[in-house]
């Protein structure tokens, strides 16, 4: 049988379009190259334009875990006090990482599902004195999206430095740096910019960038800030290497964003995501996220109880039908799947998705009228371009 071609679905890595494979594939020129500084320069200032952020960026190899470790290296010290918000998975391996850098860490968990508020943050911040605030701007586990903005308005009255780990966000949920009071927006290169993994994405305040001058030496190295900040001032300086093709690649991406308008990116993908959700919920899915905190990005779908549905089977179907999609995870493991809807994907793209997820559910036994699903998504594409 011919094989179909597989979609990744998963949230993040997420399909690489053709212009941006063509800047990977490019023969690798020296870092000191004047046509590669100029190309590294213009990322530099295009993220920080498009963030809004009137301190630095970072780009340099790596992934997100290593962003989130280097966010916190850079604004705090053994002892400080720090909260986490945490939404689930990825806000506990913030907790996780201040923790062993040897902060003192209390956490805010939210119900898997729901978001922690500005409301529950104020409460705490007026009971103690904390250096640092962690939220998870679109947590993986879960499809939910934390009220960034809010939360960050109750830090900045605190005086505290606010890290938002953008991850599964940045490029496709609306998040602006300066405007919503974050500190330090940590992010990567395989989500909504749609580039291959392994460049990790940094934008640090002014006030962070002063918070990291008041804590003179630090033990890190790679991470540092104050050894990147000449070189993203100016790419001719060397720190380490730059992964020069993929920076080339966040260039292309960046290039997509803006001939696409970044408003109109972030509208896109609220759009599709609603329309995605409806699609997968009229097979009978549910949705793990709260309505009014359900992300733009991806979502998690659980599965219908009265089928019995096997998790690895059916997420086996949906790939012999053309799409890789995640199980879940912590206590959802098992009883449903996750998926993302970010970056650079077209309808073409969400009709095959939504198409194996169908096939897939008639395979396994779920009762459906074929094509009902895609119907959303069709009518919903129409209405659009009305
Ligand atoms: C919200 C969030 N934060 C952090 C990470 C860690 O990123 P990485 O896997 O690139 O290290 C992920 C990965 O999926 C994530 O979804």
């Amino acid at each position: 049988m011919l094989k179909p071609q597989k979609l990744v679905m998963i949230p993040g890595p997420t399909p690489v379009v053709r212009s941006i494979q063509d800047q990977m594939g490019r023969e690798t020129v020296a870092f000191g190259d004047p046509d590669f500084i100029e190309d590294f320069k213009n990322v530099v200032k295009d993220l920080r334009e498009l963030w809004q952020c009137s301190g630095q960026t970072f780009v340099i190899a790596g992934s997100g875990t290593l962003a989130m470790e280097m966010a916190v290296a850079n604004v705090s010290k053994p002892g400080d006090k720090a909260l986490v918000c945490s939404n689930g998975f990825f806000g506990d391996r913030f907790a996780e990482i201040c923790k062993k850098r040897g902060l003192n860490v209390d956490v805010i968990k939210a119900r898997w599902g729901s978001s922690v508020t500005s409301e529950e943050v104020k409460e705490r911040l007026s009971k103690e004195k904390y250096d640092l605030v962690t939220v998870t701007h679109v947590e993986t586990s879960t499809g939910v999206m934390a009220p960034i903005g809010e939360i960050g308005k109750v830090v900045q009255d605190h005086g505290a430095i606010f890290v938002v780990d953008g991850v599964a966000a940045s490029g496709g949920a609306e998040e602006y740096v300066d405007p919503m009071g974050i500190d330090v927006l940590i992010s990567c290169s395989q989500k909504a910019f749609g580039v291959a993994p392994g460049l990790a994405l940094l934008w640090a305040s002014k006030k962070a960038l002063d918070k990291r001058k008041s804590l003179g030496t630090i033990v890190d190295s790679y991470m540092d800030f104050e050894k990147w900040l000449p070189v993203m001032e100016d790419p001719s300086k060397y720190w380490g290497t730059p992964p020069i093709n993929l920076i080339w690649a966040l260039k292309q991406s960046l290039e997509i964003i803006k001939s696409e308008g970044i408003k109109e990116r972030y509208a896109r993908h609220v759009r599709h995501a609603t329309l995605f959700d409806e699609a997968i919920s009229s097979m009978g899915f549910s949705i793990l996220a709260d309505e009014g905190y359900r992300a733009p990005t991806l979502s998690v779908y659980l599965y219908p109880g009265e089928f019995n549905i096997d998790d690895s089977k059916f997420r086996s179907l949906v790939a012999e039908e053309g799409a890789y999609i995640a199980g879940c995870l912590g206590d959802y493991a098992g009883k449903g799947f996750r998926m993302g809807h970010m970056g650079n994907i077209d309808k073409h793209i969400l009709i095959s998705a939504v198409a194996s997820i169908e096939r897939a559910a008639m395979r396994s036994g779920i009762k459906l009228e074929p094509g009902k699903a895609l119907g959303k998504l069709q009518r919903g594409f129409v209405e659009e371009s009305m």
